[in-house]
């Protein structure tokens, strides 16, 4: 039996994690999980059901979770992102989400060569044992620039300088916390996309993967 590849990557927010995950999905045949999208669906449901939300509410939610809906527009607004940030700091939340995450992670459906998951917590906790694991990132205002342009298509109020603030607030939340702190592990490859096209930083991550496969 071939054994699964998984691809483990975290990255701090629009470092450009995402598009990498997708490619690599694509190339490899894996299946991709966004884990920042079920920390944003937990935000989303906190603005949606100030009364209901605790605990039991967001069990009973993930329960029901699957992929079509994370694809939801809604979950994109940078409001739901702060507040993504917010509640990803409760170790139960954080417990929660591992469980569903981990059954992405380990049993992908049979169609797929592996997975790949991107976030904060994926090679430090999630997907320790990877057979490969990247920290993806860009210097703040490169990444301000791009979630700028990604959120002014959407919406055409948002300003730059607000982008730049939600997105320091976010660093300083998800390096910050107690629990699964953002951070490089040692065994992680670091890639700074700051000067890269995506596809040549796809080509990096591929030569390194092809290396070894
Ligand atoms: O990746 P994205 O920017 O969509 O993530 C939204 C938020 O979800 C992050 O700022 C972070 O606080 C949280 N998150 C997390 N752990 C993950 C993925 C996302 O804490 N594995």
């Amino acid at each position: 039996m071939n054994k699964l590849i998984q691809v483990a990557i975290d990255s701090p927010a629009a470092a450009g994690a995402g598009t990498q995950a997708k490619l690599i999905a694509k190339h490899y045949n894996l299946l991709y999980l966004d884990t920042g999208k079920i920390y944003r669906f937990i935000g989303y449901l906190k603005i949606k059901n100030k009364n209901k939300f605790n605990h039991s509410f967001i069990k009973k939610k993930i329960d029901r979770l699957n992929l079509k809906i994370l694809q939801n527009k809604s979950l994109l607004s940078d409001k739901v992102a702060i507040e993504a940030s917010i509640i990803a700091s409760d170790k139960k939340i954080r417990q929660i989400v591992n469980n569903f995450q981990v059954k992405y992670a380990y049993n992908p459906p049979k169609k797929f060569n592996g997975s790949v998951l991107d976030g904060r917590d994926i090679t430090s906790v999630i997907m320790k044992n990877a057979m490969f694991k990247f920290f993806i990132t860009a210097n703040i205002k490169t990444r301000a620039l791009r979630r700028f342009k990604e959120l002014k298509s959407m919406n055409d109020k948002i300003s730059y300088d607000d982008v730049l603030k939600s997105i320091k607030k976010r660093d300083k939340n998800d390096y910050n916390r107690k629990i699964s702190p953002l951070k490089k592990t040692k065994d992680s490859i670091l890639i700074n996309t700051t000067n890269l096209t995506k596809r040549s930083c796809f080509l990096k991550i591929k030569l390194i993967m092809d290396k070894k496969l």
